[in-house]
């Protein structure tokens, strides 16, 4: 390293600081991290460390295909190798975007060297004719819009430059938001990491005072395993309900959870998340975006406002070596209609519901807050696609048999079946259906859906059709029956049919042989357990094994 001018005394013994950056221009919501990295580099050098940038696999949503998923656990392990093949003490994470954040949490939570995680911040918010808009959400309606011929392409876009008008990631409650806010809740971030928008220059404070205070977590030895207790996971689903985040919240978290030997389920999700209202009124379940989320206070309102109504483990350390609610016994709500008091909420039930039967005898997951509730107990005609390319085609056919009664059904678009697992679960509604104005149906599927997303969507269904999972096994006309309150998912056909359907069943072939897409299609988990790869299920430390020196 003498290369980059460092003086004799660099390596005495003071902290070396990795500053795991996931900049590129490909990651459009991370492309101001170079920035950040020098304010963290700066507090770095103030509390006496010796910071070191180093690149890894960025992952940026909307440009990889087949989609930024099928790479979190690649992406988890070049952090961890980097990590632990690296003579570093401890480690900053910088992560925006939908997937750097849990593959990065991911991959540090398998090392187990002190680490603090700081998030890119939100875009401020979306403009466009005199209206806020919300990126992603809006993306969905303009496009229906487009669909149904109520507006143009031109309009469309420039929808979409006043949507993207900041550096910064989309500034829904879309999933990169909800895992920035899972950051902040489980102890890995600074208070307010959450919802700071990514221009504003207190993210460059919060980026400075992560570096200082990670050259002092390696003094204390402060470790994700000593802040990524069960406690804190139940901590950040509950914190989920409240703010109406992601279904892909659930996927990620169930994954760190398995790399540090935290027992989570999906039943924990049904549970804890059960009577959590969801105070939040950010789109897609509500009105604002993130920069108002800022202003009304952010995260640390929603945290003391739950623990007030004594829902939360409270106790839990965080990364500044406070409790949570050591860190936001100050925090005032500055607006209540942004934060609305815990009773005056914007929906009452805001947990994830997970449902089960013959349909999804391993779960599925619903988010009733981005749901209509007249659809909440359905029964309806399956109108089956039996992948994206079969829905592609048929869609838009005038003579597609569908109406808004219709249960839609698509199959083999779970880990497996894409491969990825891609984010189409909420796919649009025939057009047909669209210009009578109708803007919801109930929809099936083994994919996840864009956090930004809403609907009556039923996602991650597991074990997934690919996997012969009893999707699979629906066809056109049968009958789906749908209890959100009962969590109850049920396909109406006798079990000797479906048997005699399974006989005839066969495995989809890929495209793709060898390579990571081999790798991960051989040992990738299904949707309940997180879609992890088996092998990289836990902890194995920072060591390196002796006989390797
Ligand atoms: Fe990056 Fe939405 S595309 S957060």
């Amino acid at each position: 390293m003498r290369n980059q001018g460092l003086p004799d005394d660099t390596f005495d013994g003071r902290p070396v600081i990795g500053i795991c950056n996931t900049w590129s221009e490909l990651t459009p919501c991370n492309a101001h991290f170079r920035a950040i990295a020098e304010k963290v580099k700066t507090g770095v050098y103030q509390a006496g460390g010796i910071p070191v940038e180093f690149p890894v696999m960025s992952l940026g949503e909307s440009n990889l295909r087949p989609t930024a998923m099928l790479f979190r656990n690649l992406a988890s392990m070049d952090v961890e190798e980097s990590i632990r093949g690296n003579p570093l003490d401890g480690v900053v994470l910088l992560v925006g975007c939908d997937k750097t954040t849990p593959a990065l949490m991911m991959g540090a939570a398998s090392c187990d060297l002190p680490t603090i995680v700081v998030s890119g911040g939100p875009m401020l918010n979306g403009k466009f004719e005199g209206q806020e808009i919300g990126s992603g959400t809006a993306v969905w309606q303009f496009s229906e819009g487009v669909r149904a011929g109520e507006i143009t392409v031109g309009q469309f876009r420039e929808m979409e430059a006043g949507m993207s008008r900041s550096a910064g990631s989309c500034m829904t409650m879309g999933t990169a938001s909800t895992m920035a806010s899972m950051v902040e809740v489980l102890g890995m971030g600074l208070p307010n990491n959450a919802a700071i928008p990514a221009v504003d220059s207190r993210r460059l404070l919060l980026s400075q005072l992560a570096g200082r205070r990670i050259v002092e977590m390696v003094e204390e030895d402060v470790r994700p395993s000593k802040i990524l207790t069960r406690e804190a996971f139940e901590n950040a689903i509950c914190v989920n309900a409240a703010i109406g985040g992601s279904t892909n919240a659930v996927l990620h978290l169930l994954a760190l959870a398995g790399r540090v030997g935290v027992d989570l389920s999906l039943d924990d999700w049904d549970r804890l998340g059960r009577d959590v209202p969801t105070m939040v009124n950010l789109q897609p379940s509500g009105k604002y975006l993130m920069e108002d989320f800022y202003y009304a206070g952010g995260l640390p309102v929603v945290v003391r406002q739950l623990d007030s109504a004594g829902m939360l483990h409270s106790d839990a350390s965080t990364v500044n070596g406070h409790t949570l609610r050591e860190n936001t016994t100050d925090a005032v709500n500055h607006n209540e209609d942004v934060i609305r008091p815990i009773d005056r909420p914007l929906v009452r039930d805001g947990g994830i519901g997970v449902l089960r039967g013959n349909l999804a005898p391993n779960g599925a997951v619903i988010k009733p807050s981005a749901a209509s509730p007249e659809l909440m107990v359905h029964r309806g005609r399956a109108v089956v696609f039996e992948n994206i390319e079969d829905y592609r085609e048929r869609i838009n056919d005038p003579e597609l048999n569908v109406d808004e009664s219709c249960v839609m059904v698509l199959k083999n678009c779970g880990p497996v079946g894409y491969p990825g697992m891609p984010e189409v679960g909420n796919m649009g509604l025939p057009p047909k259906v669209l210009k009578k104005g109708v803007k919801d149906m109930v929809r099936i599927s083994d994919a996840r859906m864009s956090g930004t997303a809403y609907g009556t969507v039923i996602l991650h269904v597991a074990p997934e059709a690919a996997a012969g999972g009893p999707l699979a096994l629906v066809a056109d006309g049968d009958f789906i029956e749908l209890d959100v309150r009962k969590r109850r998912i049920h396909l109406d056909v006798t079990d000797d049919v479906l048997e005699r359907r399974r006989a005839d069943w066969k495995a989809p072939s890929f495209a793709i042989s060898g390579g990571y897409q081999q790798l991960y299609r051989e040992t990738v988990l299904q949707a309940d357990q997180g879609v992890d790869l088996d092998f990289l299920v836990g902890s194995r430390g920072h060591e390196i094994p002796r006989e390797s020196h």
